[in-house]
């Protein structure tokens, strides 16, 4: 998909709800829920693929403390609205995003090994798409970490996906 088809699929997401969550920074129950459920811990690695403005990755790095989370996203509107809101709420600075598609990320030299990895509501992971979603799985397997483990939200639940190891 094209940069700008990627941008425009994320602008059809923002509805006047959407807008207000994401303007306030505010966490929707729908994704405290999700949040709720990672087995996160202090000082752990996040990656969240298609993390649109990065309500989850800043909760995420507010209750992991001194640890790093990095959000993704194939469209730049949605990182460029998810580097805006946290920039005005202070976010501390473990806490990054980069524009990105899943099925292209490479680590770089300063990314640690993830302890966690997520997706919530992004169709290649969620079964939409499922060649699609092999080929993010086996691609991701390489940075996560020893113990690391990836999740995705099916129908309002966190399912714990198999990895190739
Ligand atoms: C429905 S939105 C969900 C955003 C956020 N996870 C949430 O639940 O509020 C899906 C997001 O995933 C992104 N996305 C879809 N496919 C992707 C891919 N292959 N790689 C990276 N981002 C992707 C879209 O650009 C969009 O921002």
């Amino acid at each position: 998909m094209s940069r700008s088809l990627a941008d425009r699929s994320w602008n059809r997401l923002l509805t006047p709800t959407y807008l207000v969550a994401m303007m306030s920074g505010a966490l929707s129950p729908r994704l405290r829920s999700i949040v709720d459920a990672l087995p996160l811990r202090p000082g752990l690695s996040v990656l969240e693929i298609g993390c649109g403005p990065g309500a989850c990755c800043r909760e995420i790095a507010r209750r992991i403390g001194h640890g790093f989370v990095l959000g993704i996203d194939r469209s730049a509107a949605a990182i460029a609205a998810a580097r805006r809101t946290s920039q005005a709420e202070g976010a501390p600075e473990w806490l990054r995003f980069r524009h990105i598609a899943a099925e292209a990320y490479e680590a770089l030299p300063s990314d640690p090994a993830f302890d966690v990895v997520f997706a919530v509501r992004v169709g290649a992971l969620d079964g939409r798409h499922p060649q699609a979603g092999r080929m993010i799985v086996s691609r991701l397997a390489a940075v996560l970490s020893p113990h690391g483990a990836m999740y995705v939200e099916k129908e309002g639940k966190l399912v714990e996906v198999p990895v190739p190891r």
